[in-house]
């Protein structure tokens, strides 16, 4: 009651408490028991977070994961498609050109490409060559530009010779053309109308814009001319006029690419003689010698190119300026490369002249090409007038192989002529031909219109009675000559072209003593040329046997040059023409109109050409490796690639040939005439031989000598995959073939005007059957009665339609060109 409270008081309280605090103890317990089950609530929602935040991680992580690949992934793609993939998808497109600088002298340094003056104005040049593409429509692809050479020239001021590179994708390559890229340039070259000339201003360059050519050329002539190192490049310099600088390459077994630039004095042209080439023959596809007018590979300044090796005699090519570029390739590693010649800077001359005849009639004198005995060049020119004393002599030119011909809508190929102001254009030809200008006074004008070298040209001029070109009592041919009356209808070709043959269908049956048949060409050649057979009577063939006759198998000897399987039979035993080896049908027992389905093994000798993969022109094996077509089926740059070409051998229906070869190369006759089809003949060299066993089925077929007569009426066969009508364009997949009739030299002429010598007609008159569309280059094959082997007299040209009456098909003639064949295939004999 009114204590106050002390610790000693309290102290029991205290005692109580600490009786008590015996309950305090669970409660302890209790609180950290409960401290403890909320800590291990606590732990346990730890653990919760614990696992739900590393299953967070995980998912975060995975997907960043995949973020960073896929980014990583598109990083890669990107760069592989921009260095790779769109690398291998873009091609390098590389173009030659040239142009000619007006008012800019040459200076020795140019010479030097390291000399600060070739530098500063290569630089200067290439300026202004980046910036006119770099604004054009091609500025994304146009990549860059390389001045090769800047020369000097006779026409002044300097040439500028530069490559230009473009990289496209091969979708966008095909409209960086050449046309385009030169266009391009001559449109940024300012020039004045008022000044009529063709020098302008190409961003403060003066270049003359007729001077500009742009060409597409090989990526490979581009790294051999302008890459470093292992270059095979060597400038050569003409100092003084008639210096003859040899030229020699010498590989063995390696590939070679090599090119000479022949530079020569200013004022003057440069002369190459070649006097021997050796590369592998294939059509230059591997293996040249190109020679160019200019100090680049510019492919239309290409002079001549050489595909197989010669050395018989040399050949000679001028340039129309002081330069030349000569490119030697030899891919083929097998055997031995080379060529030999030397070069000599000549001087200009002009051509032509005034020239008085005399008053005597007959041949006088000669006029030349430019340049002969060389190859003349491009774009040359020449100017003659010619005057006889008298009004009633004119002026006659005899050329040895070409002939002149009045000029049509199309232009002339290989030279172009103005005689007394009529145009006419000239075609090699290998006959010899005479022209008569019917006036005293004759202006000519020549002009080489080809865009290579073409051959040297002379002709022989002289007066002639105009009112009578040859003399009296002679034969004059369509070719001009003049031949005595005796050489007309004698049964040789006197005329060249056979006109003096023509005319004498009656002629021939008339073997009376005093006929000129009763000569010895016609006598016992084993064909019955008088009704009669008199002709083939008493051949006791007494000519002495020595190297230039043929020994028969029954002693006798023969005098004929091409006696032995020639398809005539000269020996009375038949011997010359056994074991030939050719036009037997060794697996027969027994789109052409009007024709029939053959059997199988029934042409051994007929070919399909393929082009691109379809079939497009016939062809016919004449020896192991060699076929015979028509010119016309390669007449263009890319028909005329080789490459592009199968020859599907042994074949009935289309599809299922025996033996398919690749075409290794095509030899076009030299004379083949675009306009009218004349030396309408091919050559091919197959890739690949078949095999032995496969005689049974491809065999060649004889060619005929150029002594072998068809006469009209003969029945010969003609065989094709060709249209079966005019109209109808699908070609039939069996080989037809159809019996036809050779039909008489002068009908032939009488319906087509433009027949030459080296063509025949055969066909139906009644039209019916015939040659059409696709059967071009294949055979027309006749059966020799006396051996019974098969000749190829034709090879499918041409024709006004198919089938239509009294339009018989043209073929080539070809025992007119045994020789040539005889020239280009080695093995054939
Ligand atoms: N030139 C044709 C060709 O390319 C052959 C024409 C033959 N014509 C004729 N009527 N025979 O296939």
């Amino acid at each position: 009651e009114g204590k106050s409270f002390n610790a000693m008081e309290t102290f029991p309280i205290f005692f109580k408490v600490s009786n008590i605090s015996v309950y305090v103890l669970p409660i302890e317990e209790k609180l950290s028991k409960r401290r403890n089950i909320r800590k291990k609530g606590k732990k346990k929602s730890k653990l919760q977070k614990k696992q739900k935040s590393t299953l967070w991680n995980f998912w975060s992580k995975l997907t960043l994961f995949t973020l960073l690949v896929f980014i990583v992934v598109v990083i890669i793609w990107t760069l592989l498609w921009i260095f790779v993939l769109k690398r291998a998808n873009e091609d390098a497109l590389y173009f030659a050109g040239l142009f000619r600088l007006v008012n800019k002298e040459f200076v020795p340094e140019y010479r030097e490409k390291d000399s600060r003056e070739f530098i500063s104005m290569t630089q200067n040049i290439q300026h202004v060559i980046n910036a006119v593409y770099r604004a054009s429509v091609f500025s994304r692809l146009y990549k860059q530009s390389t001045i090769s050479d800047l020369s000097n020239n006779n026409n002044g001021g300097l040439l500028v010779h530069f490559w230009m590179v473009f990289i496209a994708t091969k979708a966008k390559s095909q409209f960086v053309c050449e046309d385009c890229l030169s266009a391009i340039l001559k449109n940024s070259i300012q020039t004045s109308l008022a000044n009529r000339s063709s020098v302008g201003c190409l961003l403060g360059l003066p270049v003359d814009m007729d001077s500009v050519i742009v060409n597409a050329a090989l990526r490979s002539d581009y790294i051999s001319t302008t890459g470093t190192a292992s270059n095979c490049v060597t400038n050569i310099y003409a100092e003084e006029p008639g210096q003859m600088i040899p030229l020699n390459l010498h590989a063995s077994s390696e590939r070679v690419t090599c090119h000479f630039k022949l530079i020569g004095m200013l004022g003057h042209l440069i002369r190459l003689t070649i006097i021997s080439v050796e590369v592998e023959a294939d059509g230059c596809i591997t293996d040249s010698l190109t020679i160019y007018d200019s100090l680049m590979p510019i492919r239309s300044k290409t002079l001549y190119q050489i595909c197989e090796s010669f050395n018989s005699s040399s050949v000679s090519f001028v340039s129309t300026d002081n330069a030349m570029f000569l490119t030697f390739k030899s891919i083929q590693i097998k055997g031995l490369k080379s060529f030999h010649g030397h070069f000599e800077a000549i001087s200009q001359k002009p051509c032509g002249g005034t020239i008085l005849t005399k008053g005597s009639i007959g041949f006088e004198g000669n006029i030349t090409s430019p340049y002969s005995p060389s190859f003349y060049p491009p774009k040359c020119s020449c100017s003659w007038a010619f005057k006889t004393p008298h009004s009633d002599l004119g002026i006659a030119l005899k050329f040895y192989n070409y002939v002149l011909k009045q000029k049509g809508l199309k232009g002339c190929n290989h030279g172009w002529w103005k005689i007394n102001e009529k145009m006419y254009c000239g075609y090699y030809i290998d006959h010899p031909t005479v022209f008569y200008a019917g006036s005293s006074d004759v202006n000519i004008i020549f002009h080489c219109s080809s865009k290579l070298s073409d051959p040297p040209l002379t002709a022989e001029y002289g007066s002639y009675n105009i009112s009578k070109p040859c003399p009296t009592g002679d034969f004059t041919c369509s070719t001009g000559l003049c031949i005595s009356q005796s050489q007309h209808c004698n049964g040789l070709d006197d005329c060249f072209d056979e006109s003096d043959e023509l005319t004498c269908s009656i002629a021939v049956k008339d073997c009376s003593a005093s006929s000129p048949l009763k000569q010895s060409y016609f006598t016992c050649d084993g064909i019955k040329d008088c009704e009669d057979g008199s002709d083939e009577l008493n051949c006791t063939n007494v000519v002495p046997c020595n190297v230039i006759t043929y020994k028969c198998r029954n002693g006798l000897c023969i005098a004929k040059r091409n006696a032995k399987c020639d398809g005539i039979l000269d020996c009375a035993d038949g011997s010359d023409e056994s074991s030939c080896g050719c036009g037997i049908k060794p697996g027969v027992q027994s789109r052409i109109i009007g024709g029939s389905d053959v059997e199988d093994g029934e042409w051994p000798w007929q070919v399909s050409l393929h082009f691109s993969g379809s079939a497009y022109c016939g062809a016919s094996v004449i020896s192991k490796g060699w076929l015979v077509s028509a010119a016309h089926c390669f007449r263009d740059d890319r028909l005329s690639d080789p490459r592009l070409w199968t020859a599907h051998l042994g074949m009935r229906v289309q599809g299922n040939a025996i033996f398919i070869s690749e075409i290794k190369r095509i030899i076009v006759h030299e004379y083949y005439n675009t306009q009218n089809f004349d030396y309408d003949i091919a050559l091919l060299q197959l890739r690949s031989l078949w095999p032995e066993a496969m005689n049974s089925v491809i065999q060649p077929i004889c060619v005929p000598s150029s002594q072998q007569v068809l006469r009209g009426g003969e029945k010969c066969w003609v065989t094709g995959w060709g249209q079966r009508q005019e109209t109808d364009y699908k070609d039939p997949t069996t080989l037809q073939k159809a019996e036809i009739e050779i039909i008489n030299q002068t009908l032939c002429h009488s319906t087509y005007e433009f027949i030459t010598p080296r063509m025949l007609c055969a066909g139906l008159l009644s039209g019916k059957r015939d040659a059409c569309k696709g059967d071009s280059g294949g055979p027309l094959s006749c059966q020799m009665k006396g051996s019974g082997r098969w000749f190829l007299n034709g090879i499918v040209s041409w024709g006004y339609g198919c089938g239509r009456p009294n339009f018989p098909g043209v073929y080539t003639k070809v025992s007119k060109f045994s020789s040539w064949i005889e020239k280009h295939v080695p093995t054939f004999s």
